[in-house]
């Protein structure tokens, strides 16, 4: 049986975790066939790290980056798809490069993506010190962002019926595992970690302040005209149009755009169109439960 909780064995962060313990978190992801290799990545102490939980912003967090990074040049931005300019550590396609080849061809200093719970981060990111930018969304609306990516995403499990998928999602039961573990795990990390920790909400809210906020981070003093230029290339509008951004180069085998959009909605608050009130009351009981434990659970509003 696929253990897939924190607390279903012990580890101290080095000792090798068992595969099936990986297996319960990553499902289907086919992780565990090299999960040595990813287990042993050597991260380098410039590499940069994004972290998620999927569907919590990713994509939009890389463009902000790579513009930040390079001082709002959008010609630069759009030198490759996303998924070739961020190597995706733990991401392994038959017939593709490996997300670790990718990394490990890249020249430094790199700027990874992970969807990994903390627990199951290479250790090297954190002995090197590396920077991480990690991002939560509320869990509502990733839910139903991540329910309308396994439709469109054949990499991906097909997510069955919209309540088959509330109850997987609840049970912790899709790829990546549980959201609530992987927010708390990654919270309670920054406080020892270089660890910036933001939310999708606020970066709708006020994203130049959070562009702002990254740019600090990640060590570039940029002026109020590259913010803006910044801004605006990394809104949704602009980011759906962008063929570098918006996964349309994916062929359709793999992503069908017409069956979802990769840039779907970009919005706070459409899991009001797909919770029924009674799905509202039983995630709200059970967020309850899970949050408990966690300073985070105040967090979001919903
Ligand atoms: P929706 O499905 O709710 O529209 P990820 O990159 O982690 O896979 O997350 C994808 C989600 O982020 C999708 O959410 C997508 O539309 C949203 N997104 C991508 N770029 C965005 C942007 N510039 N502004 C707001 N949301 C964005």
């Amino acid at each position: 049986m696929a253990l897939s909780k924190m607390e279903d064995f012990k580890f101290d962060g080095k000792e090798r975790i068992p595969v099936d313990y990986v297996k319960g978190i990553m499902q289907t992801i086919p992780t565990c066939n090299i999960w040595d290799q990813i287990w042993n990545f050597q991260a380098k102490s410039d590499d940069l790290l994004i972290a998620t939980y999927p569907k919590a912003g990713t994509t939009w967090t890389q463009e902000i980056v790579d513009l930040i990074q390079n001082e709002g040049d959008v010609d630069k931005s759009q030198r490759a798809p996303t998924y070739i300019r961020f190597p995706f550590i733990e991401w392994i396609v038959p017939s593709m490069r490996s997300g670790l080849e990718q990394a490990k061809q890249m020249p430094s200093p790199r700027t990874l993506k992970t969807h990994l719970p903390i627990q199951l981060l290479p250790p090297s990111f954190l002995e090197k010190n590396c920077k991480i930018i990690y991002v939560a969304r509320n869990p509502k609306d990733n839910m139903v962002s991540y329910y309308h990516f396994q439709r469109m995403n054949k990499a991906l499990p097909a997510p069955g019926t919209w309540e088959e998928y509330f109850e997987s999602f609840l049970a912790g039961k899709v790829c990546w595992g549980s959201w609530h573990d992987h927010v708390k795990g990654w919270w309670k990390a920054k406080d020892q970690h270089r660890i910036v920790y933001l939310f999708y909400e606020d970066l709708k809210k006020n994203p130049k302040q959070e562009i702002q906020k990254l740019a600090e981070f990640i060590g570039k003093n940029l002026d109020h005209e590259v913010l803006d230029k910044i801004l605006h290339h990394t809104s949704f509008d602009v980011m759906k149009q962008n063929s570098m951004a918006n996964y349309s180069s994916i062929p359709t085998e793999i992503m069908n755009h017409s069956v979802s959009p990769f840039m779907r909605k970009g919005t706070v608050g459409d899991w009001k169109n797909h919770f029924t009130v009674a799905q509202n009351e039983r995630f709200d009981e059970d967020y309850k439960k899970k949050m408990a434990d966690s300073s985070l659970t105040f967090h979001f509003q919903f």
